[in-house]
């Protein structure tokens, strides 16, 4: 280990990793570590991003690069030029990678060509499905990886199937630590930020990937379901849904439609308490509604989660074909289980990144 205390370099670089960020600096901060984030800025709207750091307490990010949007290549690329000179000017014992975006798979290319050490939390996950650009960065990035922090038990399968058992360990996941956190913070509907109104029968809706946003018949076909549901549609417009819902000339106002900004991470947890289900094709979303207790409906043909198809608590529906009767569904009478662990995920990636830098 360099120095006295354990130096860990945190890239992120869109939504879902500024959460998942969030109990792993307070962590890190607890055992005295020495903590640089870095911030691509990859998403770089208030709302998707400056947002997520004050309301998670996040400190601000040591180096923001400023990247910004692209074709993947031309994303990707760019951010591991930028990468580069920082990583190489701190030399941190561990580069820390999150999840599955280009901001992820920059960072793992930029520390191994380095041969720095890299971390990737929240390894192992697989759908299975190439054409996802999230399946293409987390098996490149768990392949490049010296330890795979796996949340799941199938995550380590995933993770020992492919050669990778020695370098891998379960850590729990970092989104139950800060999804049951803000359970237990939050009082209420955000009716402001939302448009409800009280005690208003809603589901709440984001469809953002790349699979049902860019094709314009698929997107009209979702949309047009969505909006004939029986009760209020509370849809935060991801931006990519924004631009090309402005692209093809589809509208976000029709029927059952409330389209409102992206949501805060707080709003978010109280509006999906509060739903009568979830309807995503966003993965953090189906995790979070499982951790909630809400019944969800995912757009995809998988999940990398199928923990949560357990006793019906999310169930697929690709063509958006079935949301007229699963929206309404009743919660499964069954008692909590907890696959992702109780909340303590961040203190076991702390322990592990410290572990592995002694047994290196
Ligand atoms: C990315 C991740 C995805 C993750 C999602 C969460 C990849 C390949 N995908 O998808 O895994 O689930 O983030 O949101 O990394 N834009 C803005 N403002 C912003 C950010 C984006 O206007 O703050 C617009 C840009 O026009 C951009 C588009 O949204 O072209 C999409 O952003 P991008 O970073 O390419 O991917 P996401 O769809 O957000």
């Amino acid at each position: 280990m360099s120095g006295a205390s354990l130096q860990v370099l945190s890239v992120v670089g869109a939504r879902p990793q500024f959460v998942k960020l969030a109990p792993v600096a307070r962590a890190l901060a607890g055992a005295a570590a020495n903590h640089i984030v870095v911030h691509t800025g990859q998403h770089y709207d208030a709302a998707m991003s400056d947002a997520f750091f004050s309301d998670l307490d996040i400190a601000r990010p040591d180096v923001q690069l400023n990247i910004g949007s692209g074709t993947h290549g031309a994303q990707t690329g760019a951010m591991l030029g930028a990468l580069e000179p920082v990583l190489s000017s701190h030399q941190p014992d561990w580069v820390l990678v999150y999840g599955d975006t280009n901001s992820t798979l920059a960072a793992a290319v930029a520390a191994v060509k380095l041969h720095l050490p890299l971390a990737h939390l929240e390894a192992g996950l697989r759908s299975h499905n190439r054409r996802m650009p999230e399946e293409h960065n987390r098996v490149l990035t768990d392949h490049a990886a010296d330890l795979c922090l796996a949340p799941t038990s199938l995550a380590v399968t995933n993770l020992e199937a492919e050669g990778l058992a020695s370098r891998t360990v379960q850590v729990g996941d970092v989104m139950a630590d800060v999804c049951f956190e803000m359970r237990d913070r939050v009082t209420g509907i955000d009716f402001v930020a939302t448009g409800l109104h009280a005690g208003e029968p809603f589901v709440l809706v984001t469809v953002h990937r790349a699979e049902n946003t860019d094709d314009p018949d698929r997107l009209g076909r979702i949309l047009k379901s969505l909006a004939a549901l029986d009760r209020a549609v509370l849809l935060p417009v991801h931006p990519r849904l924004r631009d090309r819902c402005a692209q093809f000339g589809l509208s976000l106002t029709q029927g059952s439609l409330r389209p409102v900004e992206p949501l805060s991470y707080p709003a978010v947890v109280a509006a999906m308490t509060h739903a009568d289900g979830v309807i995503t094709d966003s993965g953090g979303l189906q995790k979070e509604a499982f951790l909630l207790r809400t019944p969800c409906t995912t757009l995809r043909t998988e999940t990398e989660w199928p923990e949560t198809l357990d006793d019906g608590w999310n169930v697929l529906d690709p063509e958006c074909e079935n949301v007229a009767a699963l929206a309404g569904r009743t919660r499964p009478d069954v008692p909590q289980t907890y696959p992702y662990g109780r909340g303590q995920a961040a203190q076991e990636v702390v322990a592990a990144l410290e572990q592995r830098m002694v047994d290196r």
